[in-house]
């Protein structure tokens, strides 16, 4: 059955085990993942080393197949070989290493690649070379040599060099794990514009919190199994559990849960410095009240 609907990735009951020769047990890396992932979101997943993000990133293109289970992408089954051309179009993958993404000596021929290899037309390749370079605001690098660019530049040309190929969605695994702070902005911004503005579907897999508050929704994963799934207000005011599953909160939430537990009374659900800012002063305005009123 092909339907359209709303969801872009489905996995049901997906389990994945690394096979071993020297292993008598079988590691699951996946152990029945059910997720669905509808057009245009923005997901995050976050989980410890080790919870099995990448070997189920690689799920959502087929790079692996199931042990058990189904992943369906645009409603097209992982396992029939026929989809795999469409299921490649339609799921770009980001890695974390910008060094390993780039094959060209120049950077429009670097974003070219991915087109040029789907046999897209050079007029049309142009275009999407051209479009694709303005959208993560590299246009005036086209000639550069990519080696040559900083990690979040190199970072934001292989986000190109995906766009190039029309994706509905890309996925990207821990894309800023090498970079400095202003280049996991720059491809941060970068990734957050393509969704509100292009419409592209983004799985963000990533160990900074603060970045995955940026998500409609953030999808925990522990021992091959999703564990939390919620918008991240709901997942990060769950301080403790959160802890429990060796990750960490945003900085923002960590402060307003210290504030509380040393007996300031504010929401501990703020994402941003603009909210904990807001929450504090509303605060600090009750208290000066009730001691005038005293
Ligand atoms: N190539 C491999 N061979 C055997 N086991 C692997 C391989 N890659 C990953 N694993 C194991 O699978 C589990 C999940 O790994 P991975 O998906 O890379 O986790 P994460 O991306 O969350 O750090 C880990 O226990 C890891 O040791
Ligand atoms: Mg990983």
């Amino acid at each position: 059955m092909n339907r359209v609907s709303d969801e872009i990735i489905i996995t049901e009951n997906l389990v994945y085990s690394y096979s071993s020769e020297d292993q008598e047990i079988e590691m699951q890396a996946l152990a029945g993942v059910n997720l669905s992932i509808a057009r245009g979101e923005f997901v995050a997943i976050i989980g410890r080393n080790g919870s099995g993000k990448s070997t189920l990133a690689k799920h959502f293109n087929a790079l692996f197949l199931p042990t058990s289970g189904t992943v369906r992408i645009n409603g097209m089954d992982t396992q029939d070989p026929r989809n795999l051309w469409r299921i490649r179009q339609t799921v770009g993958m980001v890695f974390q290493n910008p060094d390993n993404q780039i094959v060209s000596t120049t950077v429009e021929e670097d974003v070219a690649f991915g087109p040029e290899n789907l046999g897209v037309p050079p007029d049309e390749i142009r275009r999407r070379v051209n479009l694709a370079l303005e959208w993560v605001g590299m246009s005036e690098y086209m000639r550069h040599a990519p080696h040559l660019l900083s990690g979040g530049q190199k970072q934001r040309v292989a986000i190109a060099g995906v766009l190039a190929m029309r994706p509905k969605c890309i996925v990207l695994d821990e894309p800023t794990a090498m970079l400095d702070p202003s280049g996991r902005r720059e491809v941060l911004d970068t990734v957050k514009r393509l969704n509100k503005e292009e419409g592209i579907t983004v799985v963000l897999i990533t160990h900074f919190m603060d970045e995955a508050a940026l998500g409609d929704r953030v999808v925990v994963i522990d021992q091959g199994k999703i564990v939390m799934d919620d918008v991240p207000r709901k997942i990060f005011s769950q301080v403790e559990l959160i802890r429990q599953l060796h990750l960490d909160v945003p900085q923002v939430t960590r402060l307003a849960h210290e504030l509380n537990k040393s007996g300031v009374t504010i929401p501990e659900d703020a994402l941003t410095v603009e909210e904990l800012a807001d929450a504090l002063s509303g605060s600090y305005r009750e208290s000066a009240v009730a001691s005038y009123g005293e």
